[in-house]
């Protein structure tokens, strides 16, 4: 008898541990912090990809249009220019003040201001920046070219 019901016990336990852990997993997998949420939310991965944190490039009409293509879109010209880089160790090199002033066009790189018209307050372009200046993972992107 007592075997049974002290079966019970450890049967009921784990199934708490379980369900707590669930839980827990749950909430943790949910909080994206705001700033990586306003980088998803102004589409930066329409250009960059954060590989680090398997952040893809979103699908663009013109992928779309080359995948389409086949065999034919190595005919069609590749766009001239600096390509968008790969942000995973990107504050290891940038500040959250340089980032925060290359998104609001204050500086420029190779000659030229950011591709991308960010069209927000301040106070949202700094949160951002500072979340891009976090971005400190292992990469083999030579930022300071
Ligand atoms: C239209 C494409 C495009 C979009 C959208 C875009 N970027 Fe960029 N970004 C670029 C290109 C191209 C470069 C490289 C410029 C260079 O090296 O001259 C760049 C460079 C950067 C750099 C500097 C990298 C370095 O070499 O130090 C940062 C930081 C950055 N982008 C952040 C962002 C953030 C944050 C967003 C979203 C608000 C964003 N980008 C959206 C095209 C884009």
């Amino acid at each position: 008898m007592i075997k049974k019901s002290f079966k019970i016990l450890v049967l009921g336990v784990f199934a708490a541990v379980c369900i707590f852990i669930g839980f827990t997993n749950a909430s943790a997998s949910k909080k994206i912090p705001f700033g990586e949420q306003l980088f998803l939310k102004n589409k930066c991965n329409k250009c960059h990809t954060i590989k680090a944190l398997g952040i893809k490039k979103l699908p663009s009409k013109e992928n779309q249009m080359l995948q389409n293509l086949g065999p034919l879109a190595g005919l069609v010209k590749k766009k001239k220019g600096i390509k968008p880089p790969d942000l995973s160790g990107v504050g290891k090199v940038r500040s959250a003040k340089w980032i925060n002033d290359w998104l609001a066009h204050k500086i420029r790189l190779h000659g030229k201001h950011h591709k991308k018209k960010l069209d927000i307050s301040a106070r949202l372009r700094w949160i951002l920046a500072k979340w891009v200046s976090t971005l400190k993972y292992k990469t083999n992107v030579n930022y300071k070219k």
